[in-house]
């Protein structure tokens, strides 16, 4: 076999703007899911039986099925139901958000239960609100707390999003498996995709470990 270095160079500048697709649906999706995960996170947390148990349902739902099958059901199900098409991206957002939310309700829910009771019970009896309580009292140092785990959502999302590829949504692995259907160079360009991958996961870690150590050394104060 011959290792055609030169395709690499030449479907670089095609599988970066991949990437950049990639980057784009994690953003998007892990910033989605933050939304849904944080509400859901204290949902699961709630007294009222109902909005626990939809909670419930849907963490169990989410993260008991594939990201893969969730990524049919909205692209080619839901638009028998909507009696029409879908743009993939909207759909590979909106599986991802929700996809991803799910993990971080589970994420949320143990931040907010790792911070001692004591804290809701001084804040109400100041005179907040439960919700006031929560939002400045409660979230906030949950928050650092989470920072590890939501950096390996990131992580997760970032190369589960490959599943989109699927639907023929362009991101790295798309433009990659792309490039080969015209050059047949399999070998050169799933290294590459990987190695891309790589280095923005790794990138991705090392910036966790500098906001983790960051948020250690303000928590000591
Ligand atoms: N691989 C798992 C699945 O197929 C998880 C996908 C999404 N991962 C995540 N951290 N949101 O369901």
């Amino acid at each position: 076999m011959n290792f055609d270095f030169d395709l690499i160079v030449r479907s670089f500048p095609l599988l970066l703007m991949g990437a950049g697709v990639t980057i784009q649906i994690t953003v998007l999706s892990v910033g989605f899911g933050l939304f849904i995960g944080m509400f859901m996170g204290m949902a699961r947390l709630s007294k009222v039986w109902a909005i626990k148990a939809l909670a419930a349902v849907y963490v169990d739902f989410i993260r008991g099925t594939p990201l893969l099958v969730q990524i049919f059901i909205i692209y080619f199900a839901l638009p028998l139901v909507l009696g029409q098409r879908i743009d993939p991206f909207f759909a590979a957002i909106t599986a991802c958000s929700i996809n991803s939310g799910a993990y971080l309700a589970e994420i949320f829910r143990a931040g907010i239960q790792s911070i001692d009771q004591g804290q809701m019970e001084a804040g109400r009896s100041l005179g907040m609100t439960w919700a006031q309580t929560m939002r400045y009292i409660i979230l906030p140092q949950a928050f650092k707390r989470i920072i590890p785990p939501l950096g390996n959502e990131f992580i997760a999302m970032l190369k589960d999003s490959s599943l989109v590829s699927v639907i023929g949504f362009e991101e790295l692995t798309r433009r990659g498996q792309m490039i080969i259907a015209r050059t047949y160079g399999s070998f050169e360009i799933w290294l590459t995709v990987a190695f891309i991958y790589l280095i923005m996961t790794l990138t991705i870690s090392r910036l966790v470990d500098y906001l983790e150590r960051r948020y250690k050394i303000d928590d000591k104060h």
